[in-house]
């Protein structure tokens, strides 16, 4: 009912971010809310603001400040930031998002949004389609219109954070990111695929990091990913590498992060999906196939253990799978 206000995903504090994974990840714009996402209400940018647009234009990032506020205000955050802006930008219209996209020279997927309101900054950039990103608001203390509607956003999160996560599981080729993208298109959740958020994080492909640091840093990484997205992933799709329910500790993450789905499928439909992908380090061996059995034989059953519903997939479109993995939420 509320899916329009939804954020992608809801962090902390704007400081907390890893940026630097966003980078790697392909986006080169960021559209930042002032009050109470950088600075608490209609403070003057500190040391901190200013360290952190440094850092962003190390990274390569462009930035732009798109706020309701006149333009006295957003000059006098922005002298030692130096970062294009909007101004008086009628947030949640789509009219400033799109000046901001303008002077940033980027597109709607190459840039995040930022931002403390879910009805003004959130609904805005949902409505261009950019990926929103909504922080907890610095200053606990706010104007009288801006508290009534924290009683509204209030309700609004209350569902946000009460609809589970999708979690993804099941063996390479199984399917679990074409139908997790499928999935979280047609549900309005977000998608995050573990092994994407990996590499962005490292800054390396799967294959680079099994071939420089070792599998078992992969797998130790694999971990700390769980531990990360448990603190703050709401409303997504989780598609997870094929390896990574098979340590114990992983398992029982797995079930706190959400409804856990086997994407169950046979030898013969992961060695035809897979057959022609050099990206997977664990298949580049003389006989795939038999490694394939070999693998399969050792982890369905884990799977199955740390699942919560099996889907067979061999016979099923997207679309079918889709269906049932919906009558389960
Ligand atoms: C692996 C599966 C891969 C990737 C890595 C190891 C595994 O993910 O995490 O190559 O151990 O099964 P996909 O299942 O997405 O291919």
């Amino acid at each position: 009912m509320f899916n329009t206000f939804f954020p992608h995903e809801y962090i902390d504090s704007t400081y907390q971010i890893d940026f630097r994974r966003y980078y790697n990840q392909g986006y080169r714009g960021i559209v930042f809310d002032i009050d109470n996402t950088l600075v608490p209400h209609n403070a003057d940018a500190d040391d901190r603001a200013v360290a952190l647009f440094q850092k962003l234009r190390k990274i390569g990032f462009s930035t732009c400040l798109l706020s309701n506020n006149k333009e006295s205000r957003v000059q006098r955050f922005n002298e030692q930031i130096q970062s294009e802006y909007v101004f008086k930008a009628g947030k949640p219209l789509r009219r400033g998002y799109e000046q901001a996209l303008e002077k940033l020279g980027t597109t709607r997927e190459t840039t995040l949004f930022i931002g403390d309101q879910l009805f003004t900054d959130v609904w805005g950039a949902k409505r261009i389609g950019i990926h929103c990103i909504l922080v907890k608001p610095m200053n606990p203390k706010e104007e009288i219109q801006i508290v009534l509607k924290r009683y509204l956003e209030k309700l609004v999160l209350h569902f946000y954070l009460k609809q589970p996560n999708i979690v993804l599981i099941g063996f390479m080729g199984s399917g679990k990111s074409t139908v997790g993208r499928a999935l979280a298109e047609h549900m309005q959740y977000a998608f995050l695929d573990t092994d994407s958020y990996i590499e962005a994080r490292e800054g390396m492909t799967i294959p680079e990091i099994f071939e420089q640091k070792g599998e078992s840093y992969f797998r130790e990484l694999e971990t700390t990913v769980l531990h990360e997205l448990l603190k703050n992933t709401h409303n997504t799709i989780v598609a997870t590498g094929g390896g990574l329910p098979l340590a114990k500790e992983n398992s029982n993450l797995l079930s706190q992060l959400g409804i856990v789905v086997y994407l169950k499928a046979g030898e013969d439909t992961i060695y035809n999906r897979v057959k022609d992908s050099g990206n997977r380090p664990l298949l580049q061996v003389e006989n795939p196939r038999q490694r394939i059995r070999e693998l399969l034989a050792k982890r369905d059953g884990i799977y199955e253990n740390v699942s919560d519903e099996v889907l067979v997939t061999d016979s099923l479109t997207i679309d079918q799978v889709i269906g049932k993995i919906r009558k389960l939420v």
